[in-house]
C-alpha cells in the first residue's frame, strides 16, 4: 500500500470513526491468551475470537468522573440512544427488559491495530497534530480532525485519583500495560459477543440467564478511541468493580452474550454524571452498571480455581 492510498483508506475507516478487530490482530491475541495461560484450561473468555464486530464511541469509563456527557466522541451518535448502556445491580434478573444501545459496524472497514514498530513511527501527541492531519489528510475542522484531536487531549489528560491509564496504540503495548498492572501473564479477556448478525443497534434485551460473574479482583477496561488506526484507551480504576456476563435476547431474535460491569462505588463521580440521569440515582447510592459495545476489551486475571 502507498502513503497515499493508505491515507485514503484511513480516511474511508475515519467515517466510521470506529476502531475494530481485525484478523491478525485476533491470532495475535489467541496467541498472546495462550501464552498467558501457558498450557491450562483456558476460561470460556476467549470467546473474543468469534468476536464480529464492534463499535467505536466509548461510552466509556474514563468520562465518568469529569464530564457530564461523554460527548465527545459522539459526532454523528444519537446520545439518547448511546447513554442507554446504564443499569443498576437491581436489574440483573432473569426475565428483566431494557433498552440497550450496541453500536454495531463492519470491521472489514475500520481502523485495525498497527504493530508495534509501524506504531512506533508514528508520533502519537497532540503537538504533532498539524503534522498528523497532514499525514492523514484530514482538516483540523473536519469530524475526522477533531475526533483525533479529542482522541489526543483524552490520551494525554492526567489519570483521575486512583486511575492508571495508557493508551495502546498497538497490540503489544496493550499487553505490556496489562501485564504491568497485573504482575504476571495470567490474565484473560472477555468481550460482548454477538451470536446473530443483525444490523439493529438499538431495541429492547431481555435477561435470559441469571448473570454470571466473572472473576476480577483487579480489571483493566479498554475502549477503542477514534482516530484513523486503531487506539486503545485503557485504564485500571484502584476501587472495586465487577464484571457480569449477561446473556441478552433482543426483540429482534439477536443474542449477545454482553459483558457489563459495575462500579460499587460511585461517590467519586460528578454528581452530573449522565448516569445518575438515567438511573436517577446520586452519586455514592448505588453501584452503576454499563455494558461494553462489542469491540471494547475487559482484562481480568485468570482464576486460580480454574488453573
Ligand atoms: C421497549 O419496550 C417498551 C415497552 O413495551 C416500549 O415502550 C419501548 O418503546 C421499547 N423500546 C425500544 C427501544 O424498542
Amino acid at each position: 500500500m502507498t502513503a497515499d492510498q493508505r491515507s485514503a483508506s484511513s480516511r474511508r475507516r475515519m467515517d466510521l470513526a470506529v476502531a475494530s478487530w481485525h484478523i491478525i490482530l485476533l491470532s495475535l491475541l489467541v496467541l498472546v491468551i495462550a501464552q498467558g495461560t501457558e498450557s491450562r484450561d483456558v476460561p470460556s473468555d476467549n470467546n473474543i475470537i468469534q468476536l464480529p464486530s464492534s463499535n467505536t464511541e466509548s461510552i466509556g469509563d474514563h468520562d465518568h468522573h469529569q464530564s457530564d456527557h461523554p460527548k465527545s466522541h459522539m459526532h454523528h451518535m444519537d446520545s439518547n440512544n448511546v447513554n442507554m448502556v446504564f443499569f443498576t445491580m437491581e436489574d440483573m434478573e432473569v426475565g428483566k427488559t431494557m433498552p440497550i444501545y450496541f453500536p454495531k459496524i463492519d470491521p472489514s472497514t475500520s481502523p485495525h491495530l498497527l504493530p508495534r514498530d509501524e506504531a512506533s513511527s508514528i508520533p502519537f501527541s497532540l503537538k504533532q497534530l498539524p503534522n498528523l492531519l497532514k499525514k492523514f489528510s484530514f482538516s483540523k475542522d473536519s469530524p475526522q480532525g477533531s475526533a483525533m484531536e479529542d482522541t489526543l487531549k483524552q490520551c494525554e489528560s492526567p489519570p483521575i485519583k486512583g486511575e492508571t491509564k495508557f493508551c495502546a496504540t498497538s497490540l503489544e503495548s496493550m499487553i505490556d500495560f496489562i501485564r504491568r498492572i497485573f504482575g504476571d501473564d495470567s490474565f484473560s479477556v472477555v468481550a460482548t459477543n454477538f451470536f446473530t448478525k443483525s444490523s439493529t443497534t438499538f431495541q429492547n434485551y431481555t435477561i435470559l440467564e441469571m448473570p454470571k460473574e466473572v472473576f476480577s479482583p483487579k480489571m483493566v477496561a479498554c475502549h477503542t478511541l477514534p482516530y484513523p488506526y486503531a487506539i486503545y484507551y485503557c485504564h485500571y480504576l484502584e476501587c472495586e468493580n465487577k464484571v457480569y456476563k449477561i446473556l441478552l435476547g433482543g426483540e429482534n431474535g439477536d443474542k449477545v452474550e454482553a459483558v457489563a460491569v459495575c462500579h460499587m462505588d460511585t461517590s467519586q463521580w460528578g454528581r452530573n454524571h449522565v448516569s445518575f440521569r438515567i438511573l436517577k440515582t446520586e452519586p455514592g447510592t448505588f453501584p452503576v452498571c454499563h455494558f461494553f459495545p462489542a469491540e471494547h476489551l475487559v482484562w481480568v486475571p485468570i482464576s486460580p480455581t480454574s488453573m
